[in-house]
């Protein structure tokens, strides 16, 4: 039997309604981009949220909110939890909020029940996981776990603003940014709701997933460009069609993703007019395995075949490979707690990869790591008609309450597991 009581439903229903309300109104489906003045709103919200909820909060120089609660016996390293609040273009309702505002509840739960944990816990809301149009994705995390360098703070957008001018804008202070990183073994625990975002717990009937890794992720972009040309009078043999090359290029990510997935997923071209030989084309694009091996298979196959398009069709190309972050196992002590929480909890779990990238890939560089996935509806998600039911989200932040205890109680997986 649990010990933390349920969460109020009402209560979370009504925060993620209110959050998921802060939408660019001229953008479809919940579209919340980070750096973006609606995501700075929502996440002043959440900042206020916690603050009621009996968290101390700070934002750091990464831009990632941070609510601590601190444990009663200074047991070192915290235990950590949250996700994030910012959406993909014409994304849905749940992915990332799930994560901030169940932990806000546990917070909630654990408090109004006189509980306490021995170790600090710290509730967060990561700056920027989704992918920006700097090629990047999971901003905040990446900073705490050290792995974005100036570099990164360099890359420009389409618009010849540096990642470190947006970071800035945001309310993080780029120039301070090392001051964000927290030292591997600071972090006892690190344990994150989120949606499935894929269809097997409705198909099986199953509330909660028990993530066993998460996928490695490489991420492209292909500039292809030559000259434009008058539509109607330079000869088919004549031309150097950007666009034609990029389309060779997108059919070539298609073959190749056998084995994995691949998906090319944006393409701009210039000078975009019906009656002009398209000069410049620029795609991103993206692989994902849980096989490094076959990632990098991936990669020098696609060098390859861009390397040809730009032969045979005399285009000058590039590639710039924004990110490459490998597949990442969950620690077996985390999942097995979290197969006891579910199971105290007399809930049903399936043990699953995740297909989708999350921040808990950097937060397990700094210490063991998991997560606890609950069903989305016919498997959507990334468009307007992600859905999970708030029966399932309830049941989700019941088994992270039970997880944070369990794991609290774990002396790190030298005990025989956790509790
Ligand atoms: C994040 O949602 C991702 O999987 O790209
Ligand atoms: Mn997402
Ligand atoms: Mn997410």
């Amino acid at each position: 039997m649990s010990i933390v009581p349920p969460p109020d439903l009402k209560r979370l229903a009504a925060d993620l309604e209110t959050l998921s309300s802060y939408r660019d109104p001229d953008a479809p489906g919940w579209t919340r981009p980070v750096f973006s003045a609606v995501d700075r709103r929502a996440r002043e919200w959440v900042r206020t949220r916690m603050s009621e909820a009996g968290l101390e909060v700070t934002v750091d120089t990464a831009g990632n909110l941070l609510g601590l609660l601190r444990g009663t016996s200074g047991e070192p390293g915290a235990l950590l939890t949250g996700s994030h609040t910012d959406t993909v273009m014409g994304g849905g309702r749940f992915d990332g909020i799930v994560g901030v505002l169940g932990a806000i509840e546990v917070v909630r739960c654990l408090r109004a029940a006189g509980i306490s944990l021995g170790h600090d816990l710290v509730v967060t809301d990561f700056l920027g996981e989704e992918p920006n149009d700097f090629g990047l994705s999971c901003v905040g995390s990446r900073a705490m776990a050290g792995a974005l360098d100036e570099a990164h703070l360099e890359v420009r957008d389409s618009r010849g603003r540096s990642l470190g001018e947006a970071l800035a804008a945001g309310g993080g202070d780029p120039a301070r940014l090392r001051e964000a990183r927290w030292s591997p073994g600071s972090v006892h625990c690190y344990v994150e709701l989120h949606i499935e975002q894929g269809p097997r717990l409705e198909e099986t009937g199953t509330p909660i997933g028990v993530v066993t890794g998460i996928v490695g992720i490489h991420r492209l972009l292909a500039r292809l460009e030559r000259r434009p040309d008058h539509a109607g009078t330079t000869p088919m043999e004549q031309r150097r069609d950007a666009l034609d090359g990029a389309a060779e290029t997108v059919l070539a990510i298609e073959r190749l993703a056998r084995g994995g997935v691949a998906t090319a997923g944006r393409l701009e071209i210039k000078p975009a007019a019906l009656n002009v030989v398209p000069a410049e084309a620029e795609l991103w694009a993206e692989a994902r395995s849980d096989d490094e091996e076959w990632l990098v298979a991936f990669k020098e196959s696609i060098e390859e075949e861009l390397g040809a398009v730009a032969k045979r069709r005399r285009l000058a190309t590039s590639l710039d490979w924004r990110s490459r972050e490998p597949p990442v196992p969950v620690t077996d002590w985390v999942a097995d707690a979290v197969h006891r929480a579910t199971r105290s909890l007399r809930l049903t779990a399936l043990s699953m990869p995740s297909g989708a990238g999350h921040d808990a890939s950097y937060m397990a560089r700094l210490g063991p790591m998991g997560m606890i996935f609950v069903p989305s509806r016919g498997g959507r998600s990334h468009c307007p008609e992600e859905w999970t039911d708030l029966a399932h989200i309830g049941q989700g932040v019941a088994a992270l309450a039970e997880t944070l205890c369990l794991v609290d109680r774990s002396s790190g997986g030298t005990d025989g597991g956790a509790g």
